[in-house]
């Protein structure tokens, strides 16, 4: 007998994405520039059209809609908002108010993360996630986003991935400002916390003041982080070090404060760690996955089993409400990501099933977007996107998803079964 994995009512089905990514035609932003450099992007990729979703934002909503997605989460991009230092755009906040309207209109209940791994220019040349100003300018641009929004957005993400950002942007120098420092790191990783803690702050005062009632959390990337060879010391304590400051420290000092409403989880896989002297830039980290093991477009292995593995580990840290807020599969192909999908779906429900309170699944992405440093290659839409003509076509795992959430529940024998996730080959 197979296993019958279903979701409770009211659980969120849904999407996620960020502005960037997404939007396109955002000349403002750190990463416009960056992207210009030669080199950074590969392919020469630039976010200047990206999906177009500025203009197609409507046909998007539609799509969603027919997916039967009852959620999607996106960001506002900053550097559109606040153009110039305390200069807010009233039309980008009606533009978001549309967009949030059409959300509304089609039953789509939206998550909106107000700060998504760009910058405004302005911010950037004052010294960017490492400026003393920091948590000050992302708490008024937060405080004014719920003024703004408030009446028709509930769920809200300070914050994405401080972790990620910090490692990116200042220690591996692959995203803005490129620099490859670990006191910087540390720095800035410290900035973004004291930022979220003045947004948490901000934003439940704003809605306060409005009488809006707002759910306010960050979400966090973690990993399934092991040492590489059990054995070996070296290994044992770099992935013992790199836990704690990757996976542990943002979110451990969210949870332990208390500034946070729900719990946000960005999970896509798991790393084996070897101390390597050879890698003295990325902090004498290798990073590998296990051999064998099933891996992506980009080269991530797939693991499932891992979801479950930071939900059980987190839910009795978190102590509040959690939402898978990314999950997704560079796949051009779809060969892969209906089993990704159901895989971790089933992950999903078992740990509600044990207990855990998980209230919804936002998968990255609906669209094919630009993937920072990599650019448009790798594909990770639900929905495919041509790159000349914008024209959506849905993948068959964006109709598998949509069969799911439509049942609530994933059919032990049925298309995308559990089975399936197992290992088996699909039917
Ligand atoms: C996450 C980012 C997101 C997207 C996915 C693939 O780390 O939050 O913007 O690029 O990876």
């Amino acid at each position: 007998m197979g296993e019958d994995l279903r979701f409770p009512d009211g659980f969120l089905f849904g999407t996620a994405a960020s502005a960037t990514q997404v939007e396109g035609h955002c000349a403002q932003s750190d990463w416009a520039a960056f992207a210009r450099e030669p080199g950074r992007v590969r392919g020469g990729d630039t976010p200047d059209d990206a999906c177009d979703q500025l203009h197609r934002f409507r046909e998007d909503v539609a799509l969603q809609a027919r997916l039967c997605m009852g959620a999607h989460r996106l960001s506002i991009e900053w550097a559109r908002v606040e153009r110039e230092p305390g200069e807010f755009d009233p039309a980008t906040w009606d533009h978001y108010r549309d967009v949030l309207g059409a959300h509304r209109d089609a039953g789509i209940t939206p998550m909106v993360t107000v700060h998504h791994v760009t910058l405004p220019r302005w911010v950037a040349q004052r010294g960017g996630l490492l400026s003393q100003e920091l948590p000050a300018l992302l708490s008024r641009f937060a405080e004014r986003a719920v003024e703004a929004l408030g009446d028709l957005c509930q769920l809200w993400v300070t914050i994405n991935e401080p972790n990620m950002l910090a490692l990116q942007a200042h220690l591996l120098g692959v995203w803005p400002p490129a620099r490859s420092s670990p006191v910087e790191a540390v720095r800035a990783h410290q900035n973004l916390f004291r930022a979220h803690a003045a947004m948490y702050r901000a934003m439940h005062e704003a809605a306060g003041r409005r009488g809006h009632s707002i759910s306010v959390g960050v979400a966090h990337h973690l990993r399934v982080i092991e040492p590489e060879r059990f054995g070996r010391l070296a290994d044992r304590m770099w992935a013992a070090l790199f836990e704690r400051l990757f996976n542990d420290a943002f979110a451990r000092a969210v949870c332990d404060s208390g500034l946070h409403d729900f719990f946000g989880v960005n999970y896509y896989s798991r790393d084996l760690v070897r101390f390597s002297a050879a890698h003295a830039r990325a902090g004498f980290l290798r990073r590998l996955v296990p051999e064998g093991a099933e891996v992506s477009d980009l080269g991530w292995e797939i693991y499932p089993e891992g979801l479950g593995y930071v939900l059980d580990a987190w839910w009795p840290r978190a102590r509040v409400p959690i939402y898978i807020t990314e999950n997704g599969i560079a796949d051009a192909d779809d060969d892969q990501r209906p089993r990704f999908l159901v895989g971790h779906l089933a992950e999903v429900a078992r740990a509600i099933a044990r207990g855990v309170d998980v209230r919804g699944y936002m998968h990255w992405s609906l669209l094919d977007g630009f993937e920072w440093a990599e650019g448009y290659a790798p594909r990770f839409g639900l929905v495919e996107v041509d790159r000349v003509t914008q024209e959506r076509s849905p993948r068959p795992s964006a109709e598998l998803y949509a069969r799911i959430a439509r049942a609530r529940r994933i059919e032990a024998d049925g298309p995308g079964g559990a089975q399936r996730e197992r290992g088996a080959a699909p039917a």
